[in-house]
C-alpha cells in the first residue's frame, strides 16, 4: 500500500524496527503528554482562508543565515540514527540537500562527520552537547568548521536525559544487554536484523573521535550521560563564540525570559523546543510559545521552533505565528527507518506537497508573507 502521509510512514517504521529501536525513536518522557501536545496543539490553530487570489505560482523559499532554502525547514539533529539504517546521517544529509534543506548533525551521531560532509549536497549545521571536558566540544567544533559546517546549534534542554520509561521496560541500555526479551524482539524483525548484522551495531563515532576514546559504545554512552556538563550557563556563550565563527543558535528555549537572555548574551537565533517531548514532561510546546517569544525578541534574531511537525500545514501555521523556520525531528526518521534514503526523501516531499496545497487553499501563495491574520484559535 502506498504511504501517503507522515503518519503512514510512522506506522511502516514501527513495523520494520524492533520495539526497542522504535521506542527510542518515538518515545517521549514520562507519560508522553508534552510529546502528544506538540502535535495536538497544531489542531487548535485554524486558518483564515482568502478566496479569488491568484495562486498559480507558490513561493515557499526562505533565506536563513544567508542560505537560500527551498522551504524554511531543516532536518533537525537526532542521535543514534544508525539504529534504524546503516550510514543513516549520510542518507539524511543527502535527502535534505536534494530537497534544498539544511541537515543538522547531532553530537550523538553515528556516521563520521567527514563522510557526512562527503555525502551532503546542501547546507550542513552542527548540534553541540557540551561535556565536562570542554576540549571534546572544542574538537567537535574545529572538525565541523574544517568540514564546512556553517551554523552551530547548542542544545540547552538536556543537562540530563529525561525519564524515558520505555528504556527500562525494553531493557534498552548502551551497550545493549542481550536479554532474552531483547533477543526475541530482534528475532521478530528479520529485515532489521539482517542489515544491522551485516553493518554492525551503530557507534557514536564522532564523540569517540573527539574524546580520543576508543570507539567502544560503553565508554561513549558513559561520556554522553554522566559527563554532560550540568554547570553550563549563559556566560558560556562567549566561550562558544571563541570557537565558532558562524552563527550560534540556542536550541531548547522554553520561555520568553530565556529568549530575552539568549538575545542579551549575543545568540544569533533560538529554537523553541521541548526536545520532542523527550525531556521535561509538561514543558510548554513551541508552537504555543511562539507568538509571545516573537513579540519579545522576533525583530532581533531568527526564532525557529520544533515539535510535532507531521503535516505541511504545520509549517504554514508556524510561519504565520512568526517562526523563521522549523526543524523536523521524528518525521524524516520514520521515512529513513521504513524506506531508507528514498523514504526520508519521500517524507520531505510529502511535507512539501502538503505545504504547497495549504498555501493555495489559503489564498496566500507566498509563505514568507503569512502573518497572524492568517490563523485563528479554534
Ligand atoms: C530519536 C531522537 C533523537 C534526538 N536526538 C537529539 C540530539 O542528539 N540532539 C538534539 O539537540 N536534539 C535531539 N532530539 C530532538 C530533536 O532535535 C527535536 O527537537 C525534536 O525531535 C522535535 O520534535 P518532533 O520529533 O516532534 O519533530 C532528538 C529527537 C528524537 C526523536
Amino acid at each position: 500500500m502506498p504511504l501517503a502521509t507522515v503518519s503512514d510512514w510512522r506506522a511502516a517504521a514501527r513495523r520494520r524496527l524492533p520495539r526497542f529501536a522504535f521506542d527510542y525513536l518515538e518515545g517521549g518522557a514520562e507519560d508522553g503528554r508534552a510529546m502528544a501536545r506538540n502535535e495536538s496543539a497544531f489542531g487548535r490553530i485554524g486558518f483564515v482562508p482568502r478566496s479569488l487570489v491568484d495562486v498559480a505560482n507558490v513561493d515557499m523559499t526562505a533565506t536563513l543565515y544567508g542560505q537560500q532554502l527551498a522551504m524554511p525547514v531543516a532536518v533537525g539533529p537526532t542521535g543514534l540514527n544508525g539504529l534504524y539504517r546503516p550510514q543513516a546521517e549520510e542518507k539524511l544529509a543527502r535527502a535534505a540537500g536534494r530537497a534544498g534543506l539544511p541537515f543538522v548533525l547531532s553530537t550523538a551521531s553515528t556516521s563520521r562527520i567527514e563522510s557526512v560532509r562527503a555525502a551532503a549536497c546542501g547546507p550542513l549545521w552542527l548540534q553541540l552537547y557540551v561535556q565536562n571536558d570542554r576540549r571534546i566540544a572544542e574538537r567537535w567544533m574545529a572538525k565541523a568548521r574544517s568540514c564546512g559546517f556553517s551554523v552551530l546549534l547548542i542544545t540547552v534542554d538536556t543537562p540530563v536525559a529525561g525519564t524515558r520509561d520505555h528504556y527500562r521496560r525494553n531493557g534498552f541500555t548502551l551497550p545493549l544487554r542481550w536479554t532474552p526479551r531483547l533477543l526475541l524482539d530482534i528475532a521478530r524483525h528479520p529485515r532489521w536484523c539482517l542489515s544491522t548484522g551485516v553493518h554492525g551495531m551503530p557507534q557514536m563515532v564522532n564523540l569517540a573521535d573527539c574524546s580520543e576514546q576508543r570507539a567502544d559504545i560503553t565508554t561513549q554512552a558513559a561520556t554522553m550521560a554522566q559527563e554532560m556538563n550540568r554547570s553550563l550557563t549563559w556566560t558560556d556563550l562567549a566561550w562558544l563564540r571563541r570557537h565558532w565563527n558562524g552563527p550560534v543558535v540556542v536550541k531548547g528555549i522554553g520561555c520568553v525570559d530565556d529568549a530575552r537572555l539568549a538575545r542579551q548574551y549575543g545568540a544569533d537565533g533560538i529554537v523553541l523546543s521541548n526536545h520532542g517531548g523527550r525531556q521535561l514532561e509538561d514543558a510548554p510546546t513551541a508552537i504555543e510559545l511562539l507568538a509571545a517569544v516573537v513579540d519579545a525578541v522576533g525583530g532581533s534574531m531568527p526564532v525557529l521552533m520544533d515539535g510535532g511537525i507531521r503535516r505541511g500545514s504545520a509549517v504554514a501555521k508556524a510561519v504565520a505565528l512568526g517562526a523563521s523556520g522549523v526543524l523536523l525531528g521524528r518525521a524524516p526518521l520514520y521515512g529513513l527507518a521504513a524506506g531508507d534514503e528514498a523514504g526520508a526523501e519521500e517524507v520531505l516531499a510529502i511535507l512539501r506537497r502538503e505545504l504547497e496545497v495549504t498555501l493555495r487553499l489559503l489564498g496566500r501563495p507566498v509563505l514568507r508573507e503569512l502573518g497572524r491574520s492568517d490563523v485563528t484559535r479554534i
